[in-house]
């Protein structure tokens, strides 16, 4: 059958990465490589991800990152069919300089470009994972977004609900900070809330009350914050043992949430699509073992087969750029250069 072998960029946030994606007819793909330079020491200091220093990062390693990813392969530009780039949603600087780079790739050898929206790279991991078949249902869940989608086909998502304020990601990070644990927070947190009472703070579960999968976690953070500032007031200070029951309660929380409009997601999904029970989740906070183990639970219950991608494919990468370009170069379904970067994009 036919094969085809995409180069992926991606630096819409504060992973610079590339990596080559093979796939022929009929067969499973192949990651053949998978190169991310992390920026987290970058941005350490500031507390959070500072945009020029994320655009100038970007630039200085994308070329780098390339050659990485071509030489673990194998590979030259020449054995390369299309470049797939990340065009947004993102950070503007960073994505630009991706898109920048990929024009120059597809200008100097004359190979088409693939600008992918980086949600849909997250969305169709499983495919690149596990091969499941369309539609499936998929929680994204990261650091800037937290949605439900029907995935009906590579350029096909259908949004059922999502939050309404904060991406939980960022309420992870945004706990990490106050609880003086270091950035990106997801990791941290876990492992603090591992160590913890998930009962001893009480903490909101927003829209619980409400229909609908849509949700809500900027209040959470509040809540948090207030509960902190209390024991802070009442002792001076956090305790290992406060730190620990602080984030137990709170990951808790998110989880309890995000199971729940799972379900309400599930259910919708069902009524339409009760041949094909698939739940699937990306995204960063996907890697989170609480979180995943309780959407794997409502699954089972739901008789519903649950896909989570290993956890290196889970946050940004550049593989699932590819495999999402190698899906629309499939379909015939290139772009040219006019290609624009986009800070925002929805699916
Ligand atoms: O998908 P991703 O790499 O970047 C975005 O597109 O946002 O997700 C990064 C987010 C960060 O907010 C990070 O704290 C969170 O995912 N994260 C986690 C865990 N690992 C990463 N959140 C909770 N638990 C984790 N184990
Ligand atoms: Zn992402």
């Amino acid at each position: 059958g036919i094969t085809h072998t995409i180069l992926g960029l991606e630096s819409s946030c504060d992973d610079t990465a590339a990596a080559v994606v093979r796939q022929s007819e009929g067969e499973v793909p192949e990651i053949l490589s998978s190169v991310v330079f992390g920026q987290t020491e970058l941005h350490a200091e500031f507390g959070g991800v500072v945009p020029e220093i994320a655009a100038r990062a970007h630039a200085e390693k994308i070329d780098i990152c390339v050659k990485q990813a071509l030489e673990q392969a194998n590979l030259t530009l020449a054995d390369i069919d299309a470049l797939a780039v990340t065009a947004g949603p993102g950070l503007i600087g960073g994505v630009l300089s991706g898109v920048m780079c990929a024009k120059g790739l597809a200008a100097g050898s004359g190979k088409p470009l693939i600008g992918v929206n980086h949600l849909a790279g997250h969305a169709l991991t499983p495919r690149l994972t596990d091969g499941i078949a369309f539609p499936y249902l998929m929680l994204l869940v990261s650091g800037g977004h937290c949605q439900f989608l029907l995935v009906k086909g590579p350029e096909d998502f259908t949004r059922l609900g999502g939050t309404i304020d904060d991406a939980p990601g960022e309420a992870f990070d945004k706990t990490a900070r106050l609880l003086g644990l270091p950035q990106p927070g997801g990791p941290a947190v876990q492992a603090e809330a591992e160590k913890g009472d998930p009962k001893r703070f009480r903490f909101p579960r927003p829209l619980l009350d409400r229909p609908g999968c849509d949700m809500s976690f900027s209040g959470l953070k509040t809540a948090l914050l207030r509960a902190r500032d209390q024991v802070v007031a009442e002792k001076g200070g956090l305790t290992t043992r406060d730190r620990a029951d602080l984030a137990a309660g709170f990951q808790a929380a998110v989880r309890d949430v995000l199971v729940e409009k799972t379900r309400r997601a599930l259910a919708l999904y069902l009524a339409e699509n009760p041949a094909q029970p698939v739940l699937a989740v990306a995204g960063g906070v996907a890697a989170n073992t609480a979180i995943r183990a309780g959407l794997e639970t409502a699954s089972d219950e739901m008789k519903v087969s649950f896909t989570a991608p290993p956890l290196a494919l889970c946050t940004d990468n550049a593989a699932m750029i590819a495999y999402a370009g190698l899906e629309r170069f499939r379909l015939g379904h290139c772009d040219d250069m006019t290609l624009v970067a986009r800070p925002r994009w929805p699916l």
